[in-house]
């Protein structure tokens, strides 16, 4: 199978000043496209041509680094544009009350969210993640992923430069801020939960 590049849930102007058209169609249209470009071309005529992307996530790592990286960064980027949305959507019960248990509720959530993304060194991902029933805040670093990890991630944050550079230069904290208090999919987050599986990329 050849993984395609997953359209954006919105138009590209929609997550405006937070994240520009023009760091969009770079992100999007560039780096994804890119790391698929490069896992489909690496598992093209082998045995990892028919699998699903998570499970070429989970026999790659550890064992081809290079195929990790473009296979997880190419499920990191389409978790991504889902988690984030144009309109303000809300958590569901079911979420909220889980939200209240772990950080208090969820304004301590956003500020510890921005807390962690601001204090990860270089590039990376920082989660909203569900184990066994508790909510938690995970990072994962380059281009590791949850994808593939006994977590059910609910919303991801990329905290690479990439994401920010064009709109915000090197202030991840006015990034952070921007995605965190305005464009994150508490829907997308909420219908995770409920699934209680882990995404799946499209295939
Ligand atoms: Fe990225």
């Amino acid at each position: 199978m050849s993984f395609k590049l997953t359209p954006l849930p919105y138009p590209d102007t929609a997550l405006d000043p937070a994240i520009s058209a023009e760091t969009l169609s770079f992100h999007h249209g560039k780096h994804h496209q890119a790391y698929l470009d490069k896992t489909n071309a690496a598992i093209k005529g082998t045995d990892h041509a028919d699998a699903s992307l998570e499970d070429v996530i989970a026999a790659a790592r550890g064992t081809n680094q290079g195929l990790f990286n473009n296979a997880a960064q190419s499920y990191n980027h389409g978790f991504y544009w889902q988690s984030l949305a144009a309109d303000s959507t809300s958590a569901s019960d079911e979420l909220t009350v889980m939200i209240d248990a772990a950080f208090g509720s969820t304004d301590d959530l956003k500020a510890k969210l921005a807390d962690r993304g601001l204090g990860h060194f270089a590039s990376g991902w920082v989660w909203l993640a569900e184990k066994d029933g508790k909510l938690s805040i995970e990072e994962t670093h380059d281009g590791d992923t949850l994808a593939d990890s006994d977590f059910n991630p609910l919303l991801v944050i990329d905290l690479w430069e990439h994401a920010y550079y064009l709109d915000h230069q090197n202030k991840r904290p006015a990034y952070l801020d921007a995605v965190i208090n305005q464009k994150l999919n508490w829907a997308f987050a909420s219908d995770n939960l409920a699934r209680g599986t882990t995404w799946k990329y499209p295939a």
